[in-house]
């Protein structure tokens, strides 16, 4: 191929997609799926490449799968990236002109596109996206940074596992499955909570985190039942 494209499509409206990510994706002569999203996402960006890409092809790298249950988790990790990559590099060698990725919200953000691509022997080049970070302070009317503030971006295991980072005052959380929030629930903190952004479900909850915590509970709760899955993003930030 001449060229991957890693296009960053925003999380979930559809009018986040960028004029560089539409010419982008004008550009391409395959896109490469890896359908490793939930039904809703791969429809959300199904829905994106008919309105902008009507007529490209849409050709699904067949990933192999990790073994979850090895022995040896680092080799089992390890060996796993490397076949992965080889899948992907057999996908590329098969088509000709410019590829691309579609990347949910922006590839710079806990997204392993660009990681794999490195490895290979391709030039590519990112298309940045609105995340779901930016999706967030958007939908709340916030600005993520504060004066001379500094934040940081981290995921709702590592929050559950060290509780709150020392000397923080800014903390994003992202691909929390179990409601991490709970193990700062003393702290004085505020939350800012959106689930869905950008898409017609979207849920917004802020304020003291010990006041609204029950309040998101329910709200995920009820989101998991209704929908059979969740994706949310909060800040928390201390006064
Ligand atoms: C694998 S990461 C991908 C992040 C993505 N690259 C981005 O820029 O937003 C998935 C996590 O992103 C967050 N996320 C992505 N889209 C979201 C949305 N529409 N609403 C809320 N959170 C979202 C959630 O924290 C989710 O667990």
């Amino acid at each position: 191929m001449d060229e991957v494209l890693v296009i960053g499509i925003g999380a979930g409206d559809p009018e986040h997609i960028t004029l560089a990510a539409v010419s982008a994706l004008a550009r391409a002569d395959v896109i490469f799926s890896l359908d490793r999203a939930t039904g809703d996402l791969t429809a959300a960006r199904d829905a994106l490449i008919r309105r902008h890409a009507p007529a490209t092809p849409v050709v699904v790298v067949d990933e192999p799968r990790r073994d979850r249950g090895a022995a040896d988790y680092a080799g089992a990790v390890e060996a796993w990236r490397a076949a992965r990559a080889r899948a992907w590099q057999a996908a590329i060698d098969a088509h000709a002109g410019v590829g691309a990725f579609l990347v949910w919200g922006d590839p710079a953000v806990y997204d392993s596109t660009i990681a794999v691509l490195a490895q290979l022997a391709v030039p590519f080049r990112v298309i940045p996206g609105i995340s779901s970070v930016a999706a967030l302070c958007g939908a709340h009317r916030i600005a993520l940074t504060r004066v001379a503030g500094e934040v940081l971006i981290t995921t709702g295991r590592r929050l559950a596992a060290t509780g709150w980072p020392v000397g923080m005052t800014d903390v994003v959380v992202m691909l929390d499955g179990q409601g991490a929030y709970h193990r700062v629930r003393t702290e004085p903190l505020a939350i800012f909570w959106g689930a869905y952004l950008g898409t017609d479900r979207e849920q917004l909850i802020s304020g003291p985190l010990a006041a609204v915590a029950a309040q998101i509970d329910a709200a995920r709760e009820r989101a998991r039942t209704e929908y059979g899955w969740i994706m949310d993003t909060y800040l928390l930030r201390r006064s």
